[in-house]
């Protein structure tokens, strides 16, 4: 029998990783947050000065960059990074790196490598749709922008950051519209995936919805 593979994708603030997180320690598998693999690369593009928007450049830094796991922590070149990588000049980058249809090979390679030999839950974009075409579940997470743009701003405060909630909110409605516009996996619901509307709802009450499907129940 095959590993267990959840793919949980939506759009930015949909509350993916928190849930992600919480459905890993319950059910003892490896959760792995694609996103910040994607903001490792960004976040490596902006302290060399490299130029974002220029591809190969990019590209270049993406085959030199050791990305991994270990132990819930990033590594980028054998350094943890995972405080840098939610710095908002990262935020606000990263769908641009995001695009590049090489770099997202080279990420998704080492995705589908860390998922052919452990059960795992994953978050992004394209999970369903593209990593983990075959996974055992698959849910959309979304919840409507004004409140997917509080719980950012509360996150980011509660971190001491000083944020706009209008910014914040600008920020998501630009990385929406890039991630599901562009050519390469763009953001976009997988046919057969179940689709959860978190607006209103406690992170509790889906993780409960999302162990009961996984069991079964309705
Ligand atoms: O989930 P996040 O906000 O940390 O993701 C950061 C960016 O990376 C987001 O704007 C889209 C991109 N991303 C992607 O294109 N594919 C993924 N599987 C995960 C994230």
């Amino acid at each position: 029998m095959g590993y267990i593979q959840i793919a949980i994708d939506g759009p930015a603030g949909a509350g993916k990783s928190t849930i992600a997180k919480e459905i890993a320690d319950r059910l003892n598998i490896t959760y792995i947050d694609t996103g910040a693999m994607y903001r490792a690369l960004t976040y490596k593009a902006l302290i060399s000065g490299a130029n974002i928007l220029n591809k190969d450049e990019i590209i270049c830094l993406a085959k030199k960059s050791d990305i991994k796991f270990y132990q819930d922590n990033i590594y980028l070149d054998n350094k943890i990074i995972n405080k840098e990588i939610r710095d908002i000049s990262v935020s606000k980058n990263v769908s641009y790196v995001a695009q590049i249809a090489e770099v997202r090979k080279i990420l998704v390679d080492i995705q589908r490598k860390i998922a052919s030999s452990q059960d795992v839950i994953m978050d992004g974009r394209d999970i369903g749709t593209h990593v983990l075409p075959k996974a055992t579940m698959k849910i959309f997470l979304t919840a409507s922008v004004e409140e997917r743009s509080y719980r950012r701003y509360v996150e980011l405060k509660s971190k001491g950051t000083v944020v706009d909630l209008n910014e914040i909110k600008n920020d998501i409605i630009n990385r929406d519209k890039i991630d599901s516009e562009r050519a390469a996996a763009p953001l976009v619901k997988a046919e057969d995936a179940i689709i959860i509307d978190t607006t209103g709802l406690s992170i509790k009450e889906v993780v409960e919805k999302i162990i009961s499907l996984l069991k079964g129940e309705k």
